[in-house]
């Protein structure tokens, strides 16, 4: 098929196209052989090894300018850079030039927000724009098109919004998430996409973080397996490739604003914040992202030791590294590094860096401007042309791999069948990340109720009903929230219920709702802090005060709007005055009623100031097109809450960090809710902990042992419930956590019944970074003695010699005789420090 391509479009260009766009950016080097002669003579030999194209023969024909066409990606939703509008279709007369003059690789919907939300106009757009590219681009060779299919395919009306990574987080249900990132990769393949940039891998360590609800847990071995699960479930549909992202250390950022650097050590590197990665990496993703930020004074984007030395040669990735947005610019316009755009795209592509994700226009550079940039740097002999090739192979590959070259669009038809399934997953999940912080026998209700339902749920200027923007937060239907947040009465919207919907439908009382005023604000840094515009008016203060005085129970919706990135950062985490005034209200009016609190944040929101005054909080997170069920379900007790925290809940802002896996000392640390937290409408009591073998002698040879415990359901009600193990206590040659997870297993359990559980142990969580100051040994398990816990029991694991599990050797980066020999070079440092 590209064989007839070519050929047809041979001669047709007669480079007009072309030299229009040599004028444009004074780029004339073609390599060497490259021509429309040599084109059809090498297309003839395409089909190479194992029936895929011949990549070489296709790197042989392209000019050098066109090879940077194919590293450049461009963010088509933003093509008109004056226009702040989505543009309405995919529109060959807008984007058709990025093909015929450019060559473009790559093309992305990023923040969720494809030209349409309509599933039909998008798979007849992307597959108009991609004939129009095979017809009129000098090589056909199909464009990539990527999409930020984070939480499902959220990017079309209809589809199914599964909870948010924090909700995912609460699960400890691996094999869901998995299924509901295969659901995803169906849905993102049949719309016509090529690749999403999931699963996000940053360790949560910051909850001021506007991305911290992207976080799946503040555990990195927990996280790692998650996404790894969620790469082979992005992958499992040979037509979408994923993105482990943000290649590394993106979470940190200094004061918890977005992109800001992130300053750290390289214990905590290599104990912390790299091993999620790096265990993600085992699933073999095709791709990854780098980190915006800068780590300890570097820019991620320039780094040669994040992105070829740890990335490549430690963790042995062979996939394609993209960019993230702008982000040779943000060197300048962000970081400060530079002041040439000049620099920055040089210190990206010897880096590692293999694609650049080019967004906004503004201030910001355009493909021609890259693609120039490159071409005079390769001219120059300031980027080698290996480097470049290197580069350009990957994405080819990355092309065949997907099997574009085979079958370049996809059946339209193919969406309908797929848009807005995995319900039950979907559901399960929800469910499952219910987290009950607290229940003074508020909960469940019986259903008998007259119940009142309040909180921020009503848009004053758009006259419309909104909460269910904070279900289903950023990365829906839009960057920053369903249409930015500001919906229209009917407007699109996933599939799913809302919480009034389901908690009506399930209750037998009478249902008063009162929502309080919100107004999504997410550009609006003035708002940031809470997240959006929240209001208490005196008519909605006389409704409310009306309804509690006679209700039997009162829900009491609180939390934050919808964010992301930059815009989400936090300095509070304090519910805002509005909803406080709120609760006070309710309960100055009705003392005596029950008062349920539901928190739909992508944070820890709310503290003791607000929690005291309330009977019971389950915290929602932001649970998506199945939450308004998983909400009522939980409320009237037809789902037992199982889910447990991910991260330490922070009492105040002011204890921020906060992490669970903080060393010693911890006084004056305690959370309000601790990693693990999570309650039931039913008890559960451990008994007769051990674990097998007792003694380790090499953790290298053993690196899993099994606990096993006995759990018994004594309360009345059938539950599920996670068991939890965690390394307590143990002492080495550094500090050690406080606390470390080591394993963890969903059990089902009626009134009564007991049951022996049996849990594999990763021992790897137990590696660190032993010696000095500088963290370059490697890492091992240390020998000594272990405390492991589940709630109050407790038993001990012996590990007689040390041994490393995941990698034996020491830190990159010490080699000052650049002989490739890092250990040798580690003794000679630690000698130097010694003298
Ligand atoms: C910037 C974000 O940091 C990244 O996560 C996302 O994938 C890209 N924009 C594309 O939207």
């Amino acid at each position: 098929m590209v064989d007839d391509r070519a050929d047809e479009t041979e001669g047709q260009h007669a480079n007009t196209s072309r030299r229009t766009f040599l004028k444009a950016t004074g780029a004339a080097t073609a390599t060497a052989g490259v021509g429309t002669g040599a084109v059809s003579a090498a297309s003839e030999d395409r089909e190479g090894k194992e029936g895929h194209t011949d990549i070489e023969a296709m790197l042989s024909e392209l000019t050098l300018e066109q090879k940077v066409g194919q590293m450049t990606q461009v963010d088509v939703g933003t093509f008109d850079p004056d226009s702040t509008e989505i543009p309405d279709s995919f529109g060959v007369e807008t984007l058709g030039e990025y093909f015929s003059e450019l060559e473009l690789g790559s093309i992305i919907s990023g923040g969720a927000s494809p030209p349409t939300f309509d599933a039909e106009e998008t798979v007849m757009g992307i597959n108009a724009l991609q004939e129009y590219n095979l017809e009129n681009s000098e090589h056909s060779i199909p464009f990539l098109w990527g999409v930020d299919a984070l939480h499902g395919n959220t990017l079309l009306a209809g589809s199914t919004s599964f909870p948010q990574r924090i909700n995912m987080g609460a699960t400890r249900d691996i094999e869901t998430i998995e299924d509901a990132a295969r659901h995803t990769a169906d849905s993102a393949a049949a719309m016509g996409a090529h690749w999403t940039f999931a699963p996000t891998t940053d360790l949560q360590r910051d909850p001021r973080w506007g991305r911290f609800y992207e976080g799946i847990t503040e555990d990195p071995t927990y996280l790692g397996e998650v996404s790894k699960a969620r790469v082979r479930g992005l992958e499992s549909n040979d037509r979408l490739c994923s993105t482990v992202k943000h290649f590394g250390a993106y979470s940190i950022p200094e004061n918890g604003n977005d992109r800001a650097h992130a300053r750290t050590s390289m214990r905590d590197l290599r104990t912390s914040l790299l091993p999620p990665y790096r265990t993600a990496l085992e699933a073999e993703p095709k791709t990854v992202m780098v980190n915006s930020g800068a780590v300890n004074g570097k820019p991620a984007h320039a780094s040669e030791w994040l992105l070829t030395q740890m990335l490549r040669e430690r963790y042995g990735f062979d996939g394609l590294v993209v960019s993230d947005y702008d982000d040779f610019y943000r060197m300048l316009s962000n970081h400060d590094y530079t002041d040439s755009f000049r620099r920055a795209v040089k210190e990206g592509l010897n880096a590692g860096v293999d694609m650049y994700m080019i967004g906004n226009g503004g201030e910001a550079p355009g493909p021609a401007e890259f693609i120039e940039t490159t071409v005079s740097l390769v001219e120059d002999g300031e980027i080698s042309m290996e480097c470049l090739d290197e580069s350009v192979r990957r994405v080819l590959e990355l092309k065949a791999e997907l099997g574009l070259f085979e079958e370049p669009t996809v059946d339209p038809s193919e969406i309908h069948s797929v848009l807005g399934g995995a319900q039950e997953e979907s559901e399960r999940l929800a469910e499952e990340s219910m987290v009950l912080l607290k229940n003074e026998d508020a909960l469940p209700l019986s259903g008998d109720e007259n119940v009142l339902l309040t909180g921020p749920g009503y848009d004053p200027v758009l006259d419309i009903e909104n909460r269910f923007l904070i279900r289903h937060g950023g990365w829906t239907l839009g960057w920053q929230g369903v249409q930015e947040g500001a919906p229209t009465e009917g407007g699109p919207r996933p599939r799913g219920e809302t919480i009034t919907e389901a908690v009506e439908g399930s209750l037998d009382g009478e249902l008063t709702h009162v929502p309080t005023d919100f107004r999504a604000q997410p550009y609006n840094p003035e708002t940031s802090d809470a997240n959006g515009d929240f209001g208490f008016t005196d008519e909605q203060e006389e409704e409310v005060r009306e309804a509690a005085g006679s209700a039997d129970a009162v829900v009491v919706i609180l939390g934050e709007g919808p964010h992301n990135e930059g815009f989400g950062d936090r300095d509070e985490l304090a519910l805002d005055p509005a909803q406080r005034e709120l609760v006070a209200a309710i309960e100055e009016e009705a003392p005596d009623t029950p008062v349920v609190g539901v928190v739909l944040a992508g944070s820890p929101r709310g503290g003791a100031e607000t929690f005291d005054s309330l009977d019971a909080v389950v915290f929602a997170g932001q649970p998506g097109s199945d939450g308004g069920r998983a909400v009522a379900g939980t409320l009237l007790g037809e789902n037992n809450p199982s889910g447990k925290l991910a991260f330490n809940w922070p009492e105040s802002v002011g204890k921020v960090p906060n992490n669970y896996d903080a060393y010693p000392p911890l006084d004056d640390q305690e959370p309000l809710y601790a990693f693990g937290h999570g309650l039931s409408y039913t008890d559960f009591e451990y008994s007769d902990l051990s674990v097998a073998p007792g003694s380790v002698s090499d953790p290298a040879s053993t690196p899993t042992v099994t606990a096993s415990v006995d759990v018994e359901n004594t309360g009345d009600e059938a539950g599920e419930h996670i068991v939890e193990v965690y390394n307590t206590q143990s002492f080495g040659s550094v500090l050690q956590p406080n606390r470390r997870l080591l394993g963890y297993e969903r059990v089902e359990l009626g009134s009564g019944e007991s049951a022996t559980v049996e849990l594999d142990l990763d021992l790897s969580a137990l590696e660190v970074v032993p010696g000095d100051v500088p963290g370059i040994l490697p890492k091992v398990v240390e020998a000594g003695e272990y405390e492991l816990s589940v709630g109050e029991e407790t038993t001990a694991l012996t590990v007689e010699d040390a041994g490393s599990i995941t990698d034996d050797r020491p830190a990159i980066g010490f080699d000052p005789d650049a002989d490739g020999d890092d250990y040798s070079a580690v003794v000679e440092f630690l000698r130097g420090l010694g003298r």
